[in-house]
């Protein structure tokens, strides 16, 4: 029995990790270990050698598992110990010198839009981003079969089998927006919503995330003509030019009603984009007087408030304006390509301090 105790303490001790640790585990006290063993060899002993051998073996037991315990606690800390060295670092060590990192386009250009809405009194709302379809069409008109549908490539959270409510859906647009900010503040109201919406989409000017700003003004007595005009402040502004001509092309959307597309006059002469001049015109949102049904959904009285809403892709208008040709690029995170694109982190845009210089 010394034998056995000075064999396994010796390996015990010698162990260098935990599988080595479990093999002497079960070679000394596992089921058929050799103190198992012994343990049969009791049965026959005569009853005095029983007495003696018995306890002792226990003891033997005993021992042998304190050491594998001890052992092991002693592995782990070791463990913890090395992983504490290699993972050190010096958070004293200077930062690097050369600056790297820019503001993303689309963060850029949320900036000026905002700032630029901003000076005509509209403020930021915000909404989910994965919402019920409820919000996303039902509130805004669009019933279960309507085609609109079909048409945004929606993307439908997985529900659990035998669950039949209707799925949550990826935002395909920012309108939802409009319904929840109106729940919240009721009319007047005059905010925007930027930010990320859904639709299973790819190609060079589709990405299946890409951001819209959603626009909505109600009061009493808001018209087509209030709609004109805040758009040509806000083209004018965001494109940084004098004066431009914009075309209302009648439209349809189930939200609204009169329904317009907006473009703007431009040129491409030489490949490159020139707004306010020339004799091209380029589609930039949709827009019109926001539908009855819709002022309902969202609680307010449409015998008492009318307004205008307008939606607009921020992606698109970020090409637009910094020349980007392909619209998967916003979404590499290639750090050439945020070098050449991105903007300086302090340069925050406002009208008076300029948008994007
Ligand atoms: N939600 C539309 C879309 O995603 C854009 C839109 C059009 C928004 C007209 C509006 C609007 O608020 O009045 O394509």
């Amino acid at each position: 029995m010394d034998d056995l105790k000075a064999k396994y303490l010796t390996q015990i001790a010698d162990a260098a990790d935990e599988t080595s640790l479990e093999d002497i585990r079960i070679a000394a006290v596992g089921k058929k270990g050799e103190v198992a063993l012994k343990m049969r060899e009791l049965g026959k002993m005569t009853p005095e050698e029983r007495q003696v051998a018995g306890p002792a073996l226990n003891a033997l037991k005993d021992e042998i598992n304190s050491a594998l315990a001890a052992k092991k606690a002693a592995l782990a800390d070791a463990a913890l110990d090395e992983r504490l060295r290699s993972e050190w670092l010096d958070v004293t060590l200077p930062t690097r010198t050369q600056r790297r990192g820019t503001i993303h386009p689309i963060s850029q250009v949320t900036e000026e839009v905002t700032a630029i809405f901003a000076e005509m009194g509209f403020s930021v709302a915000e909404g989910p981003r994965i919402d019920t379809d409820w919000y996303n069409f039902d509130a805004l008109n669009i019933p279960g079969h309507h085609p609109a549908r079909a048409e945004m490539d929606t993307f439908y959270m997985h529900r659990a089998p035998g669950d039949n409510r209707p799925p949550h859906v990826l935002r395909t647009h920012t309108s939802p927006v409009q319904i929840r900010s109106m729940e919240a503040t009721g009319a007047p109201t005059r905010i925007i919503c930027p930010g990320g919406v859904y639709r299973a989409d790819y190609d060079q000017t589709h990405t299946p995330m890409f951001h819209q700003v959603e626009g909505l003004a109600i009061d009493k007595d808001i018209s087509m003509a209030n709609l004109k005009w805040v758009l040509e402040e806000f083209v004018k502004s965001y494109f940084e030019v004098d004066g431009v001509d914009l075309r209302f092309r009648a439209s349809h959307f189930p939200f609204t009603e009169p329904s317009a597309e907006v473009d703007i006059r431009c040129s491409w002469e030489g490949g490159t984009l020139k707004v306010g001049e020339g004799d091209d015109w380029l589609e930039i949102l949709g827009s019109g007087m926001v539908h009855p049904k819709v002022l309902e959904a969202g609680g307010i009285d449409p015998n008492e408030w009318q307004g205008f809403a307008f939606g607009m892709g921020i992606d698109r208008i970020a090409m637009l304006k910094y020349g980007v040709p392909d619209l998967r690029a916003f979404f590499d995170s290639d750090l050439r390509w945020l070098r050449h694109y991105g903007f300086a982190a302090l340069d925050v845009p406002t009208l008076h301090g300029g948008l994007s210089r």
